[in-house]
């Protein structure tokens, strides 16, 4: 599917930041599902790992792609080079490795820019790290610099860490929609709380102009009847839209066999869960219809090709 429309518009990329108050809620699977669903609709796609501590992303696609020791330059490489290097203006600085997501269903479709590296650089040594002030040089290079073809991209969706740091902050600045993942806890959801409120600090700085981005709420791993939850998180949050999706068995295995289960089974209740969360959640907030039904559709005339 290409960036122009029958009427000969230019359609703008889309731009969705998955983030979370805490690590571990599950915004790295999200992330790559979505990704996979929109690739394999005939969206081109490129995912970014800003998880630039434990680079998630990138370790849950190298099943399909490559492990982080055969990758030569990933993201943490190119802003530390950019940072911490004396050589600040070689050219060199700004080339990364975008990878291609292999896989029949999204082949060409589906790209990665991986945070890690065979340097396995630390994060936590770079003044980056720390300095929040940093914040728009770093996106500014991310976009001018490495992204570059922007407009070649039907959407562009940014792995983040838990917790309101550079990673988090940094990528919902430069996004036009965001998705809070969150475990049924009352920790995710207060320090949820903070990070939109840390995000909403960064953007009245550096962002007032532009109106600020719609945001859309996952549940996860859920395994209670969410109803309780669902009234909680709209009051606290005023969320108005909510996924459910449930803690699933099925998909641990998966995961423990370095698979992911919306590529190996549509029909697991994870699956249902984020292929019809993701539906609803592109229905709503990103005003692309459908892309479940057509999902499902694509999947099952896959099956009967077999
Ligand atoms: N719905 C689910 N059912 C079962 N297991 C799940 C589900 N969602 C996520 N997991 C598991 O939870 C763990 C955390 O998932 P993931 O790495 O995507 O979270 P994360 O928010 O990106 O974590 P981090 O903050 O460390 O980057 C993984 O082992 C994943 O396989
Ligand atoms: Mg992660």
């Amino acid at each position: 599917m290409s960036n122009n429309t029958t009427n000969g518009d230019v359609k703008k990329t889309q731009r969705i930041a998955v983030i979370s108050g805490k690590g571990g809620t599950g915004k790295s699977l999200v992330t790559a599902s979505i990704g996979f669903v929109l690739a394999h609709c005939g969206y081109k796609v490129l995912l970014v790992d800003m998880d630039l501590f434990t680079g998630g992303l990138t370790f849950f696609l190298s099943g399909l792609s490559e492990k982080p020791d055969r990758i030569s330059r990933g993201l943490l490489d190119v802003f530390a080079d950019k940072y911490e290097d004396k050589n600040k203006d070689n050219q060199n600085n700004c080339k990364i490795d975008k990878i291609k997501i292999s896989h029949q269903f999204v082949d060409g479709n589906l790209f990665l820019l991986p945070s890690l590296s065979s340097r396995r650089r630390n994060v936590s040594e770079l003044t980056i790290s720390k300095d929040v002030s940093t914040l728009p040089q770093i996106m500014n290079i991310l976009f001018r610099d490495v992204i570059g073809m922007e407009e070649s991209f039907d959407y562009i969706i940014f792995d983040t860490r838990g917790g309101s740091d550079i990673t988090s902050v940094g990528s919902a600045l430069t996004c036009d929609k965001l998705v809070v993942v969150t475990e049924a806890d009352k920790v995710s959801w207060d320090t949820g709380r903070i990070l939109l409120d840390a995000i909403e600090d960064a953007w009245n700085a550096y962002c007032y102009d532009d109106p600020f981005p719609g945001v859309g709420f996952i549940l996860n791993k859920n395994v209670l009847p969410p109803e309780g939850v669902e009234t909680y998180l709209k009051k606290i949050w005023s969320a108005k839209h909510i996924t459910t999706i449930p803690l699933d068995r099925d998909a641990i295995a998966y995961f423990q066999e370095d698979k992911m289960p919306i590529v190996e089974d549509i029909s697991c209740e994870f699956s249902e869960a984020i292929v019809t969360g993701i539906g609803d959640f592109f229905d709503v907030m990103v005003g692309n219809s459908k892309i479940s039904e057509r999902y499902i559709n694509l999947r099952i005339k896959a099956r009967e090709k077999k």
